[in-house]
């Protein structure tokens, strides 16, 4: 029988973060072409129910769609991610599928996530299917990040690649973008604002 309410996990991580605000990142963990295991710190960004799926909770972080855990997850989308809360020495460790939303979808793109209703995540299934606004939510991502962090999408070199001209090669970045996107694409410069916001689509009971 299917699950109808908010999963337990769920239910417990919420109640949990609520007393332990601090405790505001997780390690994901995403394989490489080659099987490899990598595992990285991730800032929680926000939860996401969709309306009427309470058992179809969504965990969303941001990232920049050029970094390696995006090529990874396009690939495979099957994560694991561990949240340890020190303040309720808790560890929660959730699996799942992740997917990356861009900011700024291509021309053209159809709306909704871009996610392939054939991969294994309901909850994104279930969000696009009543039409959710994913562009809003992104802008709002993108305002709430620092404007450090939105300038770091503004660089002309994927992210872990190594720079041309060295350190100096950064010197031309912008250093902050405001959080309206459009007017940080226009300081960035034109289409050098490729960060993606990416939905994480966590299994559990
Ligand atoms: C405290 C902390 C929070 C971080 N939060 C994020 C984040 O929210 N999104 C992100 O893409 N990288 C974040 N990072 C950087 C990642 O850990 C990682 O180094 C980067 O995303 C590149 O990962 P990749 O090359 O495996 O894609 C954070 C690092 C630290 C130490």
């Amino acid at each position: 029988m299917p699950a109808t309410g908010a999963p337990r996990w769920y239910t417990s991580l919420t109640q949990i973060i609520a007393d332990n605000s601090s405790s505001s990142v997780y390690q994901l963990a995403t394989t490489d072409a080659a099987h490899k295991p990598h595992v990285r710190t991730l800032a929680h960004r926000t939860f996401l129910t969709p309306q009427g799926h309470p058992s179809l909770p969504l965990l969303l972080t941001t990232t920049d769609q050029r970094s390696a855990k995006a090529a990874h997850l396009a690939r495979n989308p099957s994560i694991e991610l561990n949240w340890w809360i020190g303040g309720s020495a808790d560890q929660f460790r959730i699996a799942g599928t992740a997917h990356v939303i861009p900011f700024s979808p291509a021309p053209g793109a159809a709306a909704g996530s871009g996610v392939d209703p054939d991969l294994d995540c309901p909850g994104i299934a279930a969000l696009d299917a009543a039409g959710y606004d994913w562009r809003s939510k992104a802008d709002e991502l993108f305002a709430v990040l620092s404007p450090g962090i939105r300038a770091s999408f503004a660089g002309d070199v994927d992210p872990g690649t190594r720079l041309p001209g060295g350190y100096a090669h950064m010197d031309a970045w912008p250093l902050r973008l405001p959080a309206d996107i459009s007017e940080a694409k226009d300081e960035g410069g034109e289409e050098r604002c490729p960060g993606g916001a990416g939905a994480l689509c966590a299994a559990g009971d």
